[in-house]
């Protein structure tokens, strides 16, 4: 359904219509503290079927259902393990999700024919008034088209969605601006599907504390394959629409050399870590910090304002640098999949995104 205009509104006001929308079987983009979520009924089979319509979203990929309370996930979910409990005590409302037995109470489309549900309480305040005013449990994916990079500002969503929701509710630049963690569980051990903010060792060390001693630390899934347990982790996801590769900075100067090689008319956009100390002509860079934790906030921006189409090709730069060069490796301009095992933290997490929405690099120049 082609709806001409999509509204961005903010305020109390608009977490009422929202709400009121939401209790109609409607599709409302709503902001979350990690990226804007596309939001529905998760009990209403057609509202639901709406948000993959209008996403192009594959039938095999579950949604994540948002619930205001650990009561209210417990009440979707079957088994509740003791590490699922401590999770939840520790890291909600906030950036993890849970996959957990499924109680059947949502459509079955939220779950994708898997016996599992996806759950997380958010901690963004017009979220939360959003399923306290609904009275629903929501479903919700990214507010993107299906395979882009996540939205995390109300104009990202129009950008993406303009004509197909009537509504967008503003609750200004997401905090965190990537997506939650998502966690399963082998019996007590926590496998870790998708990283994220609440990190592999955040984990271990939550459960540690509550005197919970698993080991290994959290597994991570190697996500390549449709048989995977969290059929959303395709290795090409999250991606510009801009050919995109990443570089590392101890390979600079052969980065260097690429653009200066390259013809006056063409235009790389690059993103870094910290300021890089060359300048690079032809190219329009995107500092954001050094900081891991503070660069999350940024990145998805800096991807989409990137991506525009008199820019040829974008640059991200590998971060976890020191990391790497502190176990001697680095000599190569392209980041390889071994580069990224070794990495551990904030930077193993952006890593992941990152090589989802990157290429190799071409035999001959891009
Ligand atoms: O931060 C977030 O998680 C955002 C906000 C809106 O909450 N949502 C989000 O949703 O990123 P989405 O649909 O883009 O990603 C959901 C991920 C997918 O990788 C999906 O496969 C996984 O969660 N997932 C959901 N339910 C699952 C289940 N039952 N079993 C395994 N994986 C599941
Ligand atoms: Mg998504």
């Amino acid at each position: 359904m082609v709806i001409s205009g999509t509204t961005i509104s903010g305020g109390a006001d608009a977490a009422d219509e929202a709400a009121q929308r939401l209790r109609l079987g409607q599709v409302v983009a709503v902001p979350t503290e990690t990226v804007y979520g596309l939001a529905a009924d998760a009990t209403n089979a057609n509202a639901v079927a709406s948000i993959f319509a209008i996403k192009g979203r594959p039938q095999n990929n579950p949604l994540i259902t948002h619930v205001l309370s650990i009561g209210d996930a417990r009440r979707l979910t079957g088994a509740w393990p003791e590490s699922a409990e401590i999770l939840a005590a520790a890291f909600w409302p906030g950036p993890l999700t849970m996959v957990l037995s499924s109680a059947g109470q949502v459509a079955a489309a939220v779950s994708a024919g898997l016996p599992t549900i996806g759950v997380r309480v958010p901690s963004h305040p017009m979220m939360r008034a959003i399923l306290a005013k609904s009275e629903l449990p929501l479903a919700a994916p990214s507010a993107n088209q299906s395979g882009h990079v996540s939205p995390t500002t109300p104009r990202h969503v129009l950008a993406d969605l303009n004509g197909c929701i009537d509504l967008i509710v503003d609750g200004g630049p997401c905090a965190i601006g990537i997506e939650s963690t998502v966690a399963g569980f082998h019996g007590e051990q926590p496998v870790i599907f998708r990283p994220g903010i609440i990190t592999a060792e955040d984990i271990d060390q939550a459960l540690r504390r509550a005197g919970v001693n698993l080991s290994p630390t959290p597994i991570f899934v190697a996500a390549e394959s449709n048989t995977l347990p969290s059929p959303g982790m395709l290795s090409r996801h999250y991606a510009p629409d801009r050919p995109t590769y990443l570089f590392l900075r101890s390979a600079m100067h052969q980065l260097v050399n690429l653009f200066t090689s390259t013809s006056r008319s063409e235009r790389m956009g690059v993103i870094s870590f910290g300021s890089l100390p060359d300048r690079l002509l032809n190219a329009e860079v995107i500092t954001l910090p050094a900081d891991l934790y503070h660069a999350t906030g940024g990145l998805y921006s800096a991807m989409r304002q990137l991506d525009r189409p008199e820019i040829s090709a974008i640059f991200i730069e590998l971060p976890g640098g020191d990391q790497l060069s502190a176990a001697g490796i680095g000599a190569d301009t392209e980041p390889k999949d071994h580069h990224i095992t070794r990495l551990s933290g904030m930077a193993r997490v952006l890593a992941d995104r990152l090589s989802r929405a990157a290429l190799p690099w071409p035999k001959v120049r891009p």
